[in-house]
């Protein structure tokens, strides 16, 4: 599950006093299986940049400090790597007596607002260099002479890697890289209608199934409040594939594409084969996805939202004065530990998996907890 704040105009609050109220205090943030809890982070980059900047493909972003830890969750991220291969992991936790599956959880207690009806978003209380970024859409022609494909995140130098980690106005690779003219697109294609849809959404909740790993499920509509049923976003991407299981198994999108609260998002043409790695793009570029949001949460389909996305934001951004907010792992919270634990499972190449994290530890990642 995850939230980021992207910037663009303060929310209008004020224009939408009738706000259903929140009756609840409690959360249970997306607990479904116990087993696995999903990261959860709330991120926003770069508070308080005008909306006017958020055209042309625009997005403003924070100071460099996000796409590091960022990256760095990657590895030791589960959640999403346990979405998509359930069936499996099932499997394997039985050979695994130290897996987590055989612990229990209890969600945690949260102690929001009684309603989002007050509430107000607080001024800009972020100190960050402001500067904005543009991305590359298109590729420059240079490897049609050696007919490789075009790449989703494009070819980055490392030169070039290392300069985007500055806080300066600058253009750099951010997924959604095209070939050079008419060269067909690097895959996670989307409707223009959707896109249309996406470019509207100020707050936004989302997550994805792909690869049919998953069952669909729907936030707790009894927890969300009228002003989110309004006015925020609830995107579920799928795969064509993940959409045919779901609409057989009766959950078929309305003619507005709405299955319940989620709007369902078909994507076409998976930048990766790896369904892992393709929940990785709207997992951490939905600034990419939804160029005019300002708060984003993702979750984990794994997780079912249990709570109201305003009262989320509200709890761990506003009252906190927070930038991103990212769930604990109920069971690691070392790198190290995860390393090995991904390798221990297979859940890729180990020799990939080391080159990774050599390269996490090359770019300064040291144990700073109770790594042993
Ligand atoms: C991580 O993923 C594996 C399956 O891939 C699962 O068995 C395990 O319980 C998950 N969680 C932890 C904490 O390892
Ligand atoms: C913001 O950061 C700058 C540079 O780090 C510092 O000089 C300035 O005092 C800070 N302003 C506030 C309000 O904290
Ligand atoms: C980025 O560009 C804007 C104008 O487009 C300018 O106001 C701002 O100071 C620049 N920021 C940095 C960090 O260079
Ligand atoms: C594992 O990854 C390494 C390095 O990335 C690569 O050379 C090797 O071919 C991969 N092995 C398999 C079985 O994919």
């Amino acid at each position: 599950m995850a939230v980021h704040r992207l910037g663009g105009e303060p929310l209008r609050y004020r224009r939408a006093r009738r706000i259903a109220r929140i009756l609840r205090r409690r959360c249970f943030l997306g607990i479904f299986s116990v087993s696995f809890l999903s990261l959860l982070y709330l991120a926003f980059f770069h508070p308080k940049l005008s909306f006017h900047a958020l055209h042309h493909g625009r997005v403003n972003q924070g100071n460099t400090g996000h796409r590091s830890i960022i990256s760095t969750l990657y590895s030791s991220d589960n959640e999403s790597d346990v979405s998509y291969v359930s069936g499996k992991a099932e499997a394997e936790t039985s050979r695994h007596p130290r897996a987590k599956s055989h612990k229990h959880h209890v969600p945690c207690d949260i102690e929001f607002v009684d309603s989002v009806e007050d509430l107000v978003e607080p001024e800009n209380y972020m100190n960050f260099t402001r500067f904005s970024l543009d991305y590359i859409i298109e590729e420059e022609a240079f490897y049609q002479t050696d007919q490789s494909e075009p790449l989703f995140g494009g070819r980055q130098s490392i030169e070039e890697r290392e300069n985007s980690f500055y806080a300066e106005n600058q253009t750099i690779h951010c997924g959604f890289v095209r070939g050079p003219g008419g060269y067909p697109g690097s895959g996670f294609d989307l409707d223009e209608k959707d896109k249309e849809f996406m470019a509207t959404c100020i707050v936004v909740v989302s997550s994805c199934i792909f690869g049919s790993s998953d069952f669909l499920r729907r936030p707790t509509r009894s927890k969300i409040g009228t002003y989110s049923k309004r006015n925020v976003c609830f995107v579920m991407f799928l795969d064509e594939l993940t959409l045919t299981k779901i609409s057989s198994e009766g959950n078929i999108p309305n003619e507005n594409g709405f299955i319940g609260l989620w709007r369902v998002i078909a994507v076409k043409n998976l930048p990766y084969t790896d369904m892992r790695k393709t929940g990785k793009v709207p997992k951490f570029l939905s600034h990419r996805l939804f160029p005019s949001a300002r708060y984003s949460i993702w979750i984990d389909s794994k997780m079912r939202l249990n709570a109201d996305p305003m009262l989320i934001i509200e709890y761990f951004l506003w009252r906190k004065k927070s930038e991103y907010a990212i769930s604990r792992h109920y069971d690691r919270s070392c790198v190290w530990e995860e390393v090995l634990q991904n390798k221990r499972l297979n859940k890729y190449n180990h020799t990939a998996i080391d080159e990774q994290f050599l390269y996490y530890q090359s770019d300064g990642l040291i144990k700073f907890n109770e790594c042993t």
